[in-house]
């Protein structure tokens, strides 16, 4: 693709992976991704806001065959799909500057051994003038690392935002269609942000000092109404847990399933949500979405020799990984004779501000006593959730002048 512009003299250019299907192989991709680069052509001076991921430097480099020479490179942040073409880039344009942090300066040294001559590091709120445009450099930690920054293009109300407010999405578009980019922005949101909310509502309210008119992250395209994914993510950062279960589970010989069932009924009877995840086929992207707004979280397993089965602390490990506001958990599953499945699960997800409700193991296949804890769990968890808000979906409604 030729560069494609977002403002007068502003253009979007990098790369759309639209084949990738899996992320710091970990994350899935089911609708590819893009690494977004932009170039910023000043009277004076041009700079190129970011690179791409090193597998698509080509694409990268034919493009900046179409435009004049970068004298600066912005650097926001140093993870590999969006810095990892600086060698490259440094090696071709000799007059090359990194304009970047501290902190990053230190981890391009480290991560992709750049020189350290080739850098101008700035602070928080420093400018860079391009003659009839300038850049601002802001700086908004862990929206992805801690060394992650934005830049506020005040002429143009442009706010380069690189992981914040991206979504894995590839797309020939420019410009956001926010019903196809909401579920994929929540899921990034989800898979790298939750941990990080405080910090997240924090930048939001940093870079909402300005008059943005365009945000343009390096992932997914570009939102030229960006109210909408400003209060979704105050609303993903800051808004309460809703009246959902969260149900990811694994069974072997079906008891298990037996007493999900169960309980996926008991729950829907007393007004309860439920989204459930078989971990056999799980995709972890959904499961994290759904822990961004899940007042309860139930794990379903068998005992597995003496603990849970694998899938189930892989689900353990990775919700306590990403610090979900979710206020309640339990344990559900079967045994054959012995174990430690719910301390083991219990431990696994310590970092969890969350209170542990009363599990409910059956021996072997469930017999009506355990349906009857089952429907005592399901009563519970009904009467923690009566005060949280129903579950809603996107609010799309509203419009620049509500924010
Ligand atoms: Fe898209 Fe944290 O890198």
């Amino acid at each position: 693709m030729k560069p494609r512009t977002v403002r007068e003299n502003v253009y979007l250019i990098g790369a759309v992976d639209w084949d990738r299907r899996l992320f710091d192989s970990l994350i899935p991709l089911p609708d590819g991704t893009s690494y977004n680069a932009y170039f910023v052509q000043g009277a004076e001076k041009n700079a190129l806001i970011d690179t791409v991921d090193p597998a698509k430097c080509a694409t990268l480099m034919a493009q900046l065959d179409e435009l004049p020479a970068p004298d600066y490179l912005v650097i926001h942040h140093v993870e590999q799909d969006h810095s990892g073409c600086t060698p490259q880039l440094l090696q071709r344009f000799p007059d090359l500057t990194v304009v970047c942090n501290e902190k990053a300066c230190a981890m391009l040294i480290d991560h992709l051994h750049v020189d350290d001559a080739r850098f101008h590091v700035v602070a928080d709120g420093d400018t860079l003038s391009l003659g009839d445009k300038t850049l601002t450099f802001l700086f908004t930690p862990w929206v992805h690392w801690p060394e992650t920054m934005s830049t506020w293009l005040g002429e143009d109300g442009v706010l380069f935002s690189c992981d914040f407010f991206g979504s894995h999405y590839a797309t020939s578009d420019v410009f956001a269609d926010k019903h196809e980019v909401y579920d994929g922005a929540k899921r990034y949101y989800a898979e790298i942000m939750m941990p990080f909310g405080a910090q997240v509502l924090k930048n939001v309210d940093k870079v909402t000092q300005y008059p943005i008119r365009i945000i343009a992250p390096s992932h997914g395209p570009v939102y030229d109404d960006p109210a909408f994914i400003i209060e979704a993510y105050k609303d993903w950062a800051g808004g309460e847990p809703q009246n959902v279960v969260c149900l990811p589970y694994v069974t072997m010989h079906d008891s298990t399933r037996m007493m999900v069932d169960h309980l996926t009924a008991a729950l829907t009877d007393r007004g309860v949500a439920v989204e459930r995840f078989d971990l056999t086929t799980l995709d972890a992207g959904e499961l994290a979405s759904s822990l961004v707004h899940a007042g309860t979280v139930v794990l379903g397993t068998p005992t597995v020799l003496t603990g849970p089965h694998p899938l189930a602390m892989y689900a353990a490990v990775l919700a306590n990984a990403l610090r979900p506001r979710t206020k309640y958990a339990t344990v559900v599953g079967s045994y054959g004779w012995a174990g430690k499945t719910v301390e083991t699960l219990a431990g696994q997800m310590n970092k969890l501000k969350v209170e542990f409700l009363e599990p409910v193991l059956a021996k072997g296949m469930p017999r009506a006593e355990d349906y009857a804890r089952l429907d005592a769990l399901a009563d519970t968890i009904a009467e923690k959730h009566k005060d949280l808000a129903p579950r809603r979906f996107a609010d799309l409604t509203v419009c620049a002048t509500d924010v």
